[in-house]
């Protein structure tokens, strides 16, 4: 199936909503509903606001223009963190995919293209928060990123972009 990557625009904030769902409930057995979800500031601050000065990201369309995925950081104020906060001014990466399109190469390609804007806006890492047990870790790891903490179910990862 075809796709193509581009920028995220304003236009684009109620499909990160969507998708920090999608990455907040990446195990089947764990769902919370979308309604708690929505409700839950730690998890709707990576997306709600969008698009602040600071933030930008990749969305991954389909040949007729429908998004199918995304990748984006924001950085967030260290009294307002996210699950992955490493320092004041690192951003914090999240990512999502629609289930049909999983497994076809379209979150390495986000994952990429969304670091590459990172590094292009002179972002010298990019951290992001996984649960162990989420296979996202061994991609994350593959593209480059390291655990640099560790919690009960969850790493933080970090991945230098630049010197
Ligand atoms: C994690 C996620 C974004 C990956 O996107 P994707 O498009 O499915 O991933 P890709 O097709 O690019 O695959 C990336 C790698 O993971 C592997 N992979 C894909 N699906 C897998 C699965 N279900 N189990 C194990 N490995 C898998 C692929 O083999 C690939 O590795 P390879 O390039 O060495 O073959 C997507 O599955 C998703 O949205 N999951 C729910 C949300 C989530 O967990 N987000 C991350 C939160 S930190």
């Amino acid at each position: 199936m075809a796709y193509r990557i581009r920028r995220a625009g304003r236009a684009d904030a109620s499909f990160l909503v969507e998708m920090v769902c999608e990455a907040a409930n990446w195990h089947p057995d764990r769902m919370r509903a979308k309604a708690d979800l929505l409700a839950d500031p730690r998890v709707m601050r990576y997306a709600r606001g969008w698009k602040r000065p600071a933030d930008d990201g990749v969305i991954a369309v389909d040949d007729v223009g429908d998004s199918i995925g995304a990748c984006w950081y924001r950085v967030l104020p260290r009294n307002e963190p996210g699950y992955g906060f490493v320092a004041s001014g690192v951003p914090e990466l999240t990512l999502g995919v629609r289930p049909v399109w999983r497994a076809q190469g379209v979150g390495r390609a986000l994952l990429e293209a969304a670091c590459d804007l990172a590094r292009d806006a002179g972002h010298q890492r990019i951290s992001l928060s996984v649960e162990r047990a989420n296979f996202a870790e061994r991609l994350y790891r593959s593209e480059g990123f390291v655990v640099v903490a560790s919690g009960d179910d969850a790493d933080t990862m970090v991945r230098t972009l630049r010197g």
